[in-house]
């Protein structure tokens, strides 16, 4: 059995942090309304220079710099997000240039919305078994700020701005990531317009939905990872799963009966930035010494399309 670990991670989060406070001067809310629905306090904008692309370097340069990574090594570079600076070319090409991976890396960029950072863990894991490639460098990255409207308070007040890297090492005798991944076309829960509709992108989103949704698939999910790895969920060491709301996460901990000193996260300082939200916990959690090498951590994520993934993934 083939796999892969996890060798290195990094993260980028905008320097300008609008608090639920800011928010209450500019839109009828409240931090009290916020926290209690959401557990979120804060979350990070862009601003000036700072973008997609920008967010990513930065995320991709302390990974592959903790990793003792040469560019060079790089095989495969996936970019899952769906607030990219322009449809083309992928971010994962302009990292391509200005990394300076060589010119027969993979790149692209993939859309599974809040998901997305999982899904792109699961194909990098195939592409780097059937291309034959060392290393990857993953990431999730999102300037949802861009998609937000500022006069719509039920969904603006959740979403936030960041990107984490992760590189990812493949290996003969390495792990499976057991990844589980679904989708359920939905265009009515959650959605942002394309380019074709003539509509402004912003998020249209139905809450109690998306809700009922979450608290259904994140534990389902985290469940069959752990099945098809062969291990109980008493054996996981973390949990990173997708920081959209704290009281859906707090659901998931009950149902599955988790130690909630495992599943420690960051919704309260980044909101939910969708497929940066699962990356930006991972590199905190490693940063911060709470996952450490050998260890065991489930991803999960779920959201737009409607999408779901979870994974195993060993800290090499
Ligand atoms: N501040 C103050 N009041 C707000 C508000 C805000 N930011 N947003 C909505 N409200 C109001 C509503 O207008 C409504 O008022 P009304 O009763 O007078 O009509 C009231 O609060 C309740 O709204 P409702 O939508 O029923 O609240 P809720 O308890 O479902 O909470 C969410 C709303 C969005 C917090 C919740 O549904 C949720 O978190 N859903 C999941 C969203 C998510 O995670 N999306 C991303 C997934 S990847």
């Amino acid at each position: 059995m083939s796999g892969i670990k996890l060798l290195a991670t990094g993260s980028a989060l905008p320097q300008h942090v609008i608090t639920n406070h800011d928010l209450e001067q500019i839109m009828d809310t409240s931090d009290e309304w916020i926290r209690t629905r959401t557990g979120i306090g804060a979350r990070h904008h862009c601003r000036g220079e700072e973008c997609h692309t920008s967010l990513c370097l930065d995320a991709a340069r302390k990974a592959l710099e903790r990793g003792g990574i040469d560019p060079q090594q790089i095989g495969v570079c996936l970019v899952a997000t769906l607030t990219q600076d322009h449809l083309t070319p992928a971010t994962a090409c302009v990292l391509q240039k200005e990394l300076g991976f060589q010119e027969d890396t993979i790149c692209f960029d993939l859309n599974a919305a809040c998901s997305g950072f999982v899904y792109a863990l699961h194909t990098a894991e195939c592409l780097l078994a059937a291309a034959k490639r060392k290393y990857a460098l993953v990431l999730g990255a999102e300037v949802l700020s861009r998609v937000m409207d500022l006069t719509d308070r039920s969904t603006c007040v959740l979403f936030g701005d960041g990107a984490g890297a992760a590189i990812l090492e493949w290996g003969e005798d390495y792990p499976s990531l057991c990844a589980v991944m679904g989708s359920r076309g939905n265009r009515q829960v959650l959605m942002i317009p394309g380019v074709n509709t003539g509509d402004p992108s912003y998020i249209h989103m139905d809450g109690k939905e998306v809700f009922r949704f979450a608290v259904e698939v994140l534990p389902r999910c985290a469940k069959e990872v752990a099945a098809k790895a062969g291990i109980s969920l008493d054996e996981v060491d973390r949990f990173a799963f997708h920081q959209a709301n704290q009281r859906i996460l707090d659901h998931a901990i009950k149902k599955l009966k988790l130690d909630p000193a495992k599943c420690t996260g960051n919704i309260a300082h980044t909101g939910n930035t969708s497929a940066a939200s699962v990356p930006i916990l991972l590199d905190q959690l490693v940063s911060s010494g709470q996952l450490r090498s050998g260890q065991k951590v489930l991803c999960a994520g779920f959201g737009g399309g409607l999408t779901w993934a979870g994974a195993l993934l060993q800290l090499a």
